[in-house]
Parts: structure tokens; sequence; C-alpha cells
């Protein structure tokens, strides 16, 4: 459906009108009205990847990814309501489940995406049995820790070692429940691959896989991100890891 010539073509959000410009997706121009809508592996400086399924909206009656939805005049969408909440409780619960998040001795802690979405929904127990994976650390860059058992695999760090960087640092490997983040070096290990401190893709991770070394912890409690205001109101787009 097309907007009437000269009038600014808008979606009903919640009952809500916003405003959007051609080619944007429902997140994008959710974000940029400043309104929240759920999401992990949506970042606005990347094109969508549409793993995590937070962002899940109703779009006429129908279920689709608000990050890789385009936006288009007169769409009825939904996405605060009880039942789309209960079902992204759910998928956080199954990737708390999933990987080690131990978030009480994770530097992440406070400024994590993961965390801050599930205190947002509400979710207080993991509720699925855990799986306890033992992806071995990789310690080997002399600035950088990788922890691969807190990976949800939202490929924000290939997109940015590879887009911005243009290093293709990290890959994607593996099938089912055994895929996995790679190093793209001959070892496999971080140390051996060409990373800086300074690389986009080492300041990306929205939880707490690539961690700079000898700076944990370094934000009093109270004072980290999520401690600030919840994420729900801080729409201006995901700032990247202190
Ligand atoms: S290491 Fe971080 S940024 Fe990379 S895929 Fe895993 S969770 Fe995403
Ligand atoms: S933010 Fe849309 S699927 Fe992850």
């Amino acid at each position: 459906m097309r907007a009437a010539p000269g009038s600014p073509a808008t979606f009903s959000l919640d009952g809500q009108d916003v405003e959007f410009q051609a080619g944007e997706t429902l997140i994008e121009a959710a974000t940029r009205a400043g309104r929240y809508i759920p999401h992990l592996c949506w970042h606005p400086d990347f094109h969508p990847h549409g793993s995590c399924r937070l962002c899940t909206v109703k779009v006429n009656g129908r279920a689709g990814a608000a990050c890789t939805m385009q936006a288009a005049a007169g769409q009825e969408v939904q996405s605060d309501t009880a039942e789309l909440n209960a079902q992204r409780k759910t998928l956080l619960q199954m990737l708390f489940v999933e990987g080690n998040h131990f978030c009480p001795s994770c530097e992440k802690s406070g400024n994590c995406l993961l965390q801050a979405t599930a205190y947002q929904m509400g979710m207080e127990g993991p509720h699925f049995e855990q799986f306890y994976p033992n992806r071995p650390v990789d310690a080997s860059h002399p600035d950088l820790l990788l922890d691969f058992n807190r990976c949800i695999l939202c490929e924000l760090c290939v997109r940015a070692s590879r887009d911005v960087d243009g290093k293709s640092v990290f890959a994607i490997g593996g099938h089912g429940i055994h895929t996995h983040l790679l190093v793209n070096s001959d070892s496999g290990r971080l140390g051996d691959a060409d990373m800086a401190l300074g690389d986009r893709a080492a300041s990306i991770c929205p939880v707490g896989v690539i961690l700079p070394k000898r700076r944990g912890f370094a934000i009093p409690i109270g004072q980290r991100r999520f401690d600030q205001a919840p994420v729900s109101q801080q729409t201006q787009g995901d700032g990247d890891s202190p």
C-alpha cells in the first residue's frame, strides 16, 4: 500500500504511528522513532542477520522478524504483547542454557545485551536444563580474550571484522547444536590472526565472548550501561562495548 503523495509513510506499532523512509526495516524505523523492539543480533551499523528471533513481531497478524521485514505504509505491527514477550522470554531461556552465562563472575555483567534483554523480559530463571558446553578459552592474543562458552552466534563480530575491519578474522562453523565461532588463522587461535584491539570486531560483541585483557570490572556497579537505564530506554542504537 502506498502513502498519499506528500504525507509521510507510516505504519502502526502497538497502535501508534511510526514514520519510515523508503527501504527501512521495521526495527530501523522504530529505533529512529525512539521505540524499542527487542533484539540481539541486529545492530544499526550492520546488515541484518535474522538469527536470534527476539525481534519477532506480528505484521497484519503474521509473525516475522522486524530486523529483516521492510516497513510498508499501513502495516499493523504488534510487538509489545504478552504472547510475543512470552515467546521472547523462552528464546532467552534457550540461549542462557545453551551457553555458560554465569553473570555474577562475568566481566560483561551490566554491559551485556543478553542479560539486559532478559531483565527487560522479566526472565527470572533459565527454566530449561543446562547444556554446560566446554569450549576452551582462547587467551593466545596479547590484548584480547575469547570465552566461546558465552557466544550467542549473532555473527556481529563476523560482520564487523569482514565489513569494517576488512580482515575476516571470525567465521561460524559446524552444524546444529555444534555450531560455533571459529577464528580464521592456521592454528585457529586468535593470537595467530590479524586482529588488533582497536578493530571494530574487538568491541562489537554484545555479550562476554570477546573481551579486552587487563580491563575487567572497570566500571563500578551502578554506573554500567544497563545500570543507568533499561535496554528499552536505550533506543538510540546499540553502543559497542565500553
Ligand atoms: S563472539 Fe560475540 S559477536 Fe561474535 S558471534 Fe559470538 S556473541 Fe556474537
Ligand atoms: S534482531 Fe531480528 S532476528 Fe535477531
